[in-house]
């Protein structure tokens, strides 16, 4: 049993995941039926998830590397297929959303907040996200963070049929984890949190 403290600590951006068959769609249903927990300002629930499994998460990474191709430097290039198979080499995609329509529908209801709603839709969206890889990782499936919005939100929409008013916030590819993620550093607990008392 991962303690929510193990999974914090263990979770880690592991950007080369391979196919498993114990990965299944109900698995993954249920961890974002748990995520969906996370809180969002006034409750908006602004966010949205489309979760792309076998061929239709290598359709995406294949819109990405196409994408690409006429934005990276031919001598680049390499470099950038090898990086995308790492993710496109997993069992799916979690595509995450903001609706703009809740949010504006948020302004026209508490208008003194009108500003600050896109910042808390994108908070709402970050804790989404949190909650989402922290969960893959107390179930031992590695994850990372991509954000290859806004280039391929066209693409995207027409080929998922996605509703014009939702955002692409942010992309997950998971699966198998299969590279050891590096030493990672923290700045000193000190410089970061003060008491005060
Ligand atoms: C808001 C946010 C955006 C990020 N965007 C990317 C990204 O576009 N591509 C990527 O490979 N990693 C991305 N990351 C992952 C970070 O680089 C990573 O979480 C950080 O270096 C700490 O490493 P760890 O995840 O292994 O603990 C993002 C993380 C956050 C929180």
């Amino acid at each position: 049993m991962t303690t929510f403290k193990d999974a914090i600590i263990n979770r880690r951006s592991i950007r080369k995941v391979t196919k498993n068959p114990a990965i299944t769609e109900d698995r993954i249903r249920e961890i974002l039926k748990t995520s969906l927990h996370a809180p969002t300002s006034f409750n908006m629930q602004s966010g949205r998830v489309v979760v792309l499994l076998d061929g239709e998460h290598e359709k995406f990474w294949d819109i990405v590397k196409e994408t690409l191709r006429a934005r990276v430097p031919a001598e680049n290039f390499d470099a950038t297929v090898q990086r995308l198979a790492g993710f496109r080499d997993g069992v799916g995609t979690v595509l995450f959303f903001e609706n703009q329509a809740t949010i504006q529908s948020m302004q026209e209801n508490a208008p003194s907040y009108k500003e600050q709603f896109p910042f808390w839709s994108h908070q709402g969206s970050a804790m989404l996200q949190y909650a989402v890889w922290t969960a893959l990782e107390a179930e031992g499936i590695g994850a990372s963070l991509q954000h290859y919005n806004p280039i391929v939100d066209e693409e995207v929409k027409r080929t998922w049929d996605i509703p014009q008013e939702w955002t692409l916030i942010a992309q997950m590819p998971f699966g198998e984890p299969n590279e050891q993620p590096g030493e990672r550093s923290f700045l000193p607990f000190e410089e970061v949190v003060t008491f005060h008392k």
